[in-house]
């Protein structure tokens, strides 16, 4: 039996109801269906292992049933702040929830969590408008005890399993997580980024350093420059090393120079 069907979240709202399966598509696609069909501010799907995981920018995420957390949560926000730093604030959440059980657990913007400079979790929000109301799908995952990764990504990722010396059991590594989501998801849809702002920052590793983002235009170019900060709104300020204008970037990808990013 899964250790994920009862549990028993230490929230007032995040994680319930809970529907938890064996094996799904997507956990996302399971929840964007129960959205459609009413499911409540709150409510969660979870899957021991997905066939068709999806990661950001239309990439495929690995899911095998190797103890790691495939989550989706439903939430329906009232009309408020804009909701793009959205990612950020739930980054942000599972770093804290995370930090319980090791300091060495840092942000990568947009929407990555880093444990010791690799990989560890990673965030995909997708939405759509119910009249004038935001109706929102967060799905996370986290390496929790898988050991072994396909070889493209073994060098960026790891796991609590990997990385340290007794790792936690899943579940509560989802209950810590969903304990740390909730306030700060509360603060994030009443007063959006500025509201977590302070929680993100000092953890990001990407502001500060080299990194190259992708030129707009998808050609695929990457253009060196150096990370300045974030807007207001979450997007990130480069300026090209080139010595070209200072510019957002808004999503895509933005990789760090090797040995350039600071640690935590
Ligand atoms: C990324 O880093 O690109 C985001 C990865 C998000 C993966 C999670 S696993 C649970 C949920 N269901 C999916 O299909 N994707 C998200």
């Amino acid at each position: 039996m899964s250790d994920l069907l009862d549990l028993r979240p230490r929230t007032r709202w995040l994680g319930r109801p809970h529907e938890h399966f064996a094996e799904l598509a997507s956990t996302n696609d399971r929840a964007l269906a129960w959205a459609r069909a009413g499911a409540p501010h709150g409510a969660m799907v979870s899957a021991d292992r997905q066939t068709a995981g999806r990661g950001r920018l239309g990439r495929a995420w690995a899911s095998p049933a190797a103890g790691d957390l495939y989550v989706s949560v439903i939430l329906r926000p009232p009309q408020g702040p804009a909701l793009g730093a959205l990612a950020l604030a739930v980054g942000a959440g599972l770093r804290e929830g995370l930090a319980r059980w090791t300091p060495q657990v840092a942000l990568k913007w947009p929407n990555d969590v880093l444990l010791a400079g690799r990989k560890v979790a990673g965030v995909l929000c997708e939405a759509r408008w119910v009249g004038d109301l935001p109706e929102l799908v967060v799905g996370f995952g986290v390496n929790v005890g898988r050991t072994l990764f396909d070889p493209e990504l073994a060098a960026r990722a790891t796991s609590l399993a990997l990385a340290l010396p007794s790792p936690p059991p899943r579940a509560a590594v989802l209950s810590g997580l969903l304990a740390a989501l909730e306030p700060i998801l509360c603060d994030f849809f009443a007063g959006g980024f500025a509201a977590v702002r302070a929680r993100y920052e000092p953890h990001c590793v990407t502001l500060g350093a080299r990194v190259s983002v992708e030129v707009p235009g998808g050609t695929g170019e990457r253009e060196p420059a150096r990370a300045l900060g974030l807007d207001p709104d979450g997007a990130l300020l480069v300026a090209p090393l080139d010595g070209g204008p200072a510019r957002r970037v808004e999503s895509g990808d933005v990789w760090l120079e090797a040995g350039d990013q600071r640690e935590e």
